[in-house]
């Protein structure tokens, strides 16, 4: 069955809230290095699929969703930018956790906004055929945006995370010409960032 959107998005932020508590109780090098890759990834990998798919929908379909729409685009880049400094830390770095924990801090409020108060308002706005629509849009995300091999891997040989934070950085536009043009095609995307 297909969940609905709402359902989609509270799964993915429970996973982050898992990998988060990950990073923090990781007690080797290496597997600190796993769960913030995953953490980093998949962070980048949701917020991709909110902006290309869900927050247009806000502005579609609600009253008040431009506005609702933008404030959420902002917490994201907002949340992007600690994201990027927390990417170039190594393990080791005193700085890791505090930095950590104050994207987290940032995140938590926002994902508490969207469940709290932007997912119900889209739930009653839309059927729940759009809703599962949406939902297996946003699904297509993550085939649009696998997961690299390397990002499951602790091995610190691997490259770092530029190409998550940095397809973060994209202009959200370009991103979604390619998105669009890849749905209509069958064939996996280009996985070049550019
Ligand atoms: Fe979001
Ligand atoms: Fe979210």
């Amino acid at each position: 069955m297909t969940p609905r959107i709402t359902d989609a998005i509270k799964t993915d932020h429970r996973e982050l809230e898992n990998h988060y508590n990950k990073i923090l109780s990781a007690s080797t090098e290496r597997e600190k290095i796993h769960w913030k890759n995953l953490f980093i990834w998949e962070l980048a990998r949701h917020s991709i699929g909110e902006e290309l798919v869900v927050y247009p929908v806000f502005e579609k379909s609600l009253p008040d969703g431009r506005a609702m729409a933008d404030k959420d685009r902002h917490e994201h880049n907002m949340i992007k930018d600690h994201l990027q400094k927390f990417q170039n830390m190594q393990p080791s770095n005193p700085e890791l956790e505090p930095t950590l924990n104050s994207l987290m801090n940032n995140l938590s409020q926002h994902i508490q906004e969207e469940e709290n108060n932007d997912f119900p308002k889209l739930e009653d706005a839309i059927s729940s055929e759009e809703s599962e629509k949406l939902s297996t849009s946003f699904a297509r995300i993550k085939m649009f945006v696998p997961t690299p091999s390397y990002a499951s891997s602790s091995a610190p040989d691997k490259p770092p995370f530029e190409s998550a934070v940095g397809l973060m950085a994209a202009p959200i536009d370009h991103l979604a010409n390619r998105f669009r043009a890849w749905l209509h095609t069958s064939a996996m995307p280009d996985s070049s960032a550019g």
